[in-house]
């Protein structure tokens, strides 16, 4: 019988339709090529959500969210909604997808394509062979905590407010899925906290640390967010598995991406939930909405990731990521990886190069 599975497809804003639409050509290739049967139904989330239903996250999106096997998000967000009530801004449908689902484990992989070394703007020998994990916290931490918001003082003036709140058990199920992530590759975790000035985090390092008694194999180590910052740019390749709470694992994901290159490389999964979303770790671009030059190859290894991590077939993801390599290799770049010698393609064109190719390599 064929495999079957039911996918959300998420658009969103911005670029978000765009690379999208390239990475749902992936996954047609797949399902002819290994006969599966792949149900997409799309639904409006973040500025187009609002547009659609005036809510970021209409009910029925998260209805076909939470029914689905997987979701693909694109990106949410535009100025044209900045000016709205905080409560409505697209970016509350990425939060609230998140903690809906139930998808507290976020895995940004940042690693360099061997034909890319040339377009970090760091040297070639730092950022050459580069293959980091961030392991992010992402349904807790300053994100979510409570109390939050902006009130007026007694004196007219306003203050403003977010917490920063982990409790053990949160802390304890991420530690848990950065040790298992990392038994499956170098077997080195690093968590990033302010221990020396957050309380909060001081608790992290003590939780990952009594977590980590049951992981022998793996050496842990601990790091201030603020080193870990310098590192990244210094010697990044000393890191094999970060951990590191919401904000921070935000934070140090964008920087790890540029080691790699472009932002418009990294793909993400989010998992902890029956239902994983997967989504590019890059934003909307609004500025550079609908003109076809965007980077697809996040969107379309966040798919590879969903092979992987929801559908079990990570020869899928393989096959799919030495595609990337060779469409790399032959010299296509869109414009955010382009350097001397390099093919310019835009988004559309390099979702067909990677599809052609998938075709040809699919066995
Ligand atoms: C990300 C994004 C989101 C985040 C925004 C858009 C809410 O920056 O996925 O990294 O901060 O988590
Ligand atoms: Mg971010």
């Amino acid at each position: 019988m064929n495999q079957e599975f039911n996918i959300t497809v998420l658009p969103g804003d911005g670029i978000g339709p765009e690379v999208i639409r390239e990475a749902v050509k992936i996954l047609k290739i797949v399902e002819s090529k290994k006969n599966l049967k792949l149900n997409l139904t799309e639904a409006p989330v973040g500025g187009a959500g609002y547009e659609a239903a005036g809510h970021p996250l209409p009910e029925d999106t998260l209805k076909a969210a939470q029914s689905a096997d997987a979701v693909l998000l694109g990106a949410v967000g535009g100025p044209q909604w900045e000016k709205i009530d905080f409560s409505l801004r697209p970016e509350r449908a990425l939060l609230g997808l998140r903690s809906n689902l139930g998808l507290f484990a976020n895995l940004r992989p940042a690693k360099i394509f061997a034909p890319l070394a040339d377009a970090s703007t760091l040297k070639p020998e730092v950022v050459e062979g580069l293959d980091i994990m961030v392991v992010r916290e992402l349904t807790g931490g300053i994100y979510f905590g409570e109390p939050r918001g902006v009130e007026t003082l007694p004196d007219g003036t306003r203050k403003g407010v977010n917490t920063l709140v982990y409790t053990e058990p949160e802390i304890e199920r991420i530690a848990k899925v950065a040790f298992d992530v990392a038994g499956k590759r170098d077997k080195n975790v690093c968590s990033v906290d302010k221990a020396n000035v957050l309380e909060c985090t001081g608790l992290w390092r003590e939780v990952v640390t009594q977590t980590h008694e049951e992981y022998k194999d793996i050496t842990l180590s601990h790091m201030y967010v603020d080193n870990c910052a310098m590192q990244l740019v210094r010697n990044p390749k000393q890191f094999d598995v970060i951990v590191t709470t919401n904000m921070f694992g935000d934070i140090l994901s964008d920087q790890a991406s540029m080691l790699t290159g472009s932002i418009g490389m990294l793909p993400s999964a989010s998992l902890g939930g029956k239902t994983a979303m997967y989504e590019p770790i890059h934003g909307s671009a609004p500025d550079i909405a609908g003109k076809d030059i965007a980077n697809p190859l996040a969107t379309i290894l966040s798919v590879g990731m969903m092979f992987k991590y929801s559908f079990n077939l990570e020869y899928v993801t393989t096959v799919l990521e030495k595609v990337v390599d060779d469409i790399l290799g032959q010299g296509y770049r869109t414009k955010d990886i382009l350097s001397d010698g390099g093919k310019e393609v835009g988004c559309a064109a390099m979702g067909d190069r990677v599809a052609e190719e998938l075709e040809k390599q699919l066995g």
